[in-house]
């Protein structure tokens, strides 16, 4: 498609053509994988867009391709029923119990019917149903986005469905025609998180301190729910459909058409799939998708075997909570032997003691494995496993392959020795602690250096209290190490001694952070560390003095309270000294929170020391404020300051936004400023901000809420 000559054109018109030829490109891009234009081009493409709309608001529309990433939810997600339940699939894992499923297939039909099947990837990630409703003019609407949830109810998570780039926001009339669909329809499929962005969240999590996640199907699973939309947005889920319903059924007489039709529509359907005509066709599906596995760029876990004909699919029905016309083949676990050669015992944020297989390296599936997970002294016991043994080591799609046995034949040769787990922290040397019912043993020692790294890794962490320049290396160094000394593996597992400190510690808790500013000298004093980190890092923690209340009860690390809850609670009590006085009942009141979540905060308040902290850290000026909510998207009666350069929007757009919303903008801050909104190189006004305790949001945050 050629590049849209404006000129002639009014507003809105422009605006149209525009949006038409963003859509074409996205879909080039994100289904059909064949860009035409380069990333350059598109964002400028984009930015053009963008601009003409801040010049005229009121042509705004959901669907246009700028508002992928929009306002967050205020109050979680909602729940939504489904237009008819949401099924799981039997499994089968061998030929014989495949073939026993075509059997019961064939009985279910009139003697003598055909059967065809489609073969598709059954890919590992989370089912989603999409609800696409009737646009203005002719064409279909992304209206809601909603998890499988129990099967009968999901959640309503729009919000950051819609940052798919995979997912049509709209789908225009010609494509309509093209797949015989109706303007109201509903698509199901996969939201799966690719490898390459799965493993490009793990490195920033473990850049920020913070524990992976263990398989992309959990990454998916955990983004989708995030309440930051802007999150979402940058994780690159892809959603692959599968399923066309209207009005509750099937819309065509097959499969295989309805995986066209979805495909003519836009949407983005795996390639692999294919129909076939007898099992034994089926069986050489499978046997050549196994091995595709590896190479893929998603993960998927077997083969989905679906009865072609829906007239044919209706006869057979469903069983409980399954349908007997599809069944899903699983592969075999990808797994290996090798010999373990040590346990390694590491020390988490909690004190919690979790062994460690090191392993000779061994390849399993695309890449090569050296640890493997013992989880604690309950697995090895369970395993009988000595170090010298040879193991059998899987790995599911997980990143941390796990032992599931002692290889029997060669069960403790000679030279084989005792898995002794240490009765001391491998770190501090503090005697470990295991509580009655609990397999894990704990370091109890609250200023242990390694849950104290941990613990301020994760409150430093992006996404928590986002202070940049406070890593791996710097806070070792504040901690009195040398970068890397603590929590690394080699030192912990040969002498089980405590680590050597070898200089005085800067920091031995998260409040100690916040007088640092007074000790400039010794931040200065540490290696590789110059005027300009130093004062960036002061000046980062400074910043962070004014993180919303949500933020601040994330990085306190209370067990079971993620940056979800953390939310909710912020909202629903608004400052930290009515969460600290709340009891397991005032906190069981609110949304999602169960006794087990209710319990956690109340023995974490309960404890002196964390007490201390939160008073402490309100001494020394964190303002832990609840986000102030708009309601709808007016801003009437907010005043707003702008300060730095914004990373898209600028200061002049984003003023129009504030405006066209209903709010002013000043040019000085005051008490009465409702937001600071600061980009790159803000200065006094930032400054003043932090002063007064003035709420400083980013741009993402101002869009986020723009709604
Ligand atoms: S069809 C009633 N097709 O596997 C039809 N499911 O184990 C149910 N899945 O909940 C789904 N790839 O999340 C279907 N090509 C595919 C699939 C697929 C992955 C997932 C889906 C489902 C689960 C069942």
């Amino acid at each position: 498609m050629p590049h849209t000559p404006t000129n002639a054109l009014s507003p809105d018109q422009k605006i149209e053509a525009l949006r038409e030829e963003l859509r074409h490109h996205e879909h080039l891009y994100y289904v059909l994988d064949a860009p035409e234009l380069t990333d350059a081009q598109y964002d400028a493409r984009v930015n053009e867009l963008r601009k003409l709309e801040a010049e005229h608001p009121e042509l705004v529309t959901p669907d246009s391709p700028t508002q992928r990433v929009g306002g967050k939810p205020k109050e979680g997600f909602a729940k939504v029923a489904h237009s008819r339940p949401m099924l799981s699939l039997d499994n089968a894992y061998n030929e014989a119990e495949l073939r026993a499923w075509a059997e019961r297939v064939l009985g279910g039909l009139p003697t003598g019917e055909r059967v065809r099947y489609v073969c598709e990837l059954k890919l590992d990630g989370l089912s989603m149903a999409l609800q696409y409703h009737a646009g203005a003019k002719h064409e279909a609407v992304l209206k809601t986005g909603v998890t499988r949830g129990d099967g009968t109810i999901g959640e309503d998570v729009t919000s950051n469905v819609r940052t798919i780039r995979s997912v049509p926001l709209h789908v225009d009339a010609a494509k309509l025609a093209k797949a015989g669909l109706p303007q109201q329809f509903e698509v199901r499929g996969e939201v799966v998180l690719p490898q390459k962005a799965f493993e490009k969240m793990n490195a920033d999590r473990e850049a920020a301190g913070l524990a992976p996640a263990v398989n992309p199907r959990n990454a998916a699973a955990g983004t989708i729910r995030t309440l930051e939309p802007n999150i979402v947005a940058q994780r690159r889920l892809e959603f692959f459909a599968y399923f066309l319903l209207s009005e509750g059924e099937p819309l065509l007489p097959e499969q295989s058409t309805a995986l066209q039709a979805l495909r003519d529509a836009g949407f983005l359907v795996n390639k692999h799939a294919r129909t076939v005509d007898s099992m034994d066709e089926v069986l050489e599906f499978i046997k050549k998708a196994e091995p595709l596995r590896d190479g893929l760029p998603y993960e998927i876990d077997g083969v989905v075997i679906k009865v072609d004909a829906i007239a044919q699919q209706r006869r057979l029905g469903f069983t409980g909570k399954a349908p007997r016309w599809a069944i899903a083949y699983k592969f075999p676990a990808r797994a290996a032997i090798t010999q373990l050669e040590d346990v390694l015992f590491q020390v988490g944020r909690t004190g919690k003691v979790t062994p460690v297989a090191a392993l000779a390296p061994v390849f399993i599936g695309g890449t090569t494995v050296t640890r493997a997970t013992l989880h604690n002294a309950d697995e090895i016991a369970r395993l009988g496993v000595r170090i010298g043994d040879f193991v059998s080591v899987e790995r599911g799609g997980d990143v941390i392959p796990k032992i599931t046995e002692v290889v029997e034949d060669a069960k403790h040769p000679r030279g084989t020795r005792e898995i002794v787990f240490p009765r001391l922290c491998p770190v501090c040397g503090s005697e470990l602690v295991r509580a009655e019912g609990e397999v894990d043993w704990r370091c109890i020692n609250a200023v242990c250096p390694a849950r104290v790294r941990e613990e301020l890794l994760h409150w430093s962490a992006r996404g928590v209290m986002n202070i940049e320049g406070l890593g791996e290396s710097m806070v070792a160094q504040l901690l009195g190490q040398s970068a890397s000394l603590i929590g690394g593996e080699e030192e912990v597992a040969e002498t089980g001694a405590p680590v050597q400190v070898t200089r005085e510690p800067l920091v031995l808790s998260i409040a100690d952070l916040y007088k640092l500013k007074g000790k400039r000298d010794q931040v200065l004093a540490l290696d590789r560390v110059g005027e300009k980190t130093t004062d960036a890092l002061l000046a980062q923690i400074e910043r962070s003095k004014s993180a919303p209340l949500a933020r601040v009860l994330f990085g306190l690390g209370i067990r079971f309270v993620g940056e979800r809850t953390a939310t909710l609670l912020a909202e629903h009590f608004g400052d930290i000294d009515a969460l600290m006085n709340a009891t397991a009942d005032d906190l069981e009141a609110v949304n999602e929170v169960g006794p087990r979540v209710a319990q956690a905060i109340v023995e974490f308040f309960a404890e002196e020391k964390n007490k201390t902290l939160v008073h402490e850290l309100q001494k020394l000026g964190l303002t832990m404020q609840a986000e102030k909510k708009v309601i709808g998207t007016t801003f009437a009666g907010l005043t707003f300051v702008l300060t730095g350069t914004l990373p898209t929007l600028t200061r002049d757009e984003a003023k129009k936004r504030i405006e066209a919303a209903g709010g002013k903008v000043s040019g000085s801050v005051s008490k009465k400023t409702s937001y600071v909104v600061a980009g790159e190189e803000a200065g006094s006004k930032l400054e003043k901000a932090q002063q007064l305790g003035v709420p400083v949001v980013d741009e993402a945050g101002l869009l986020a809420l723009l709604g």
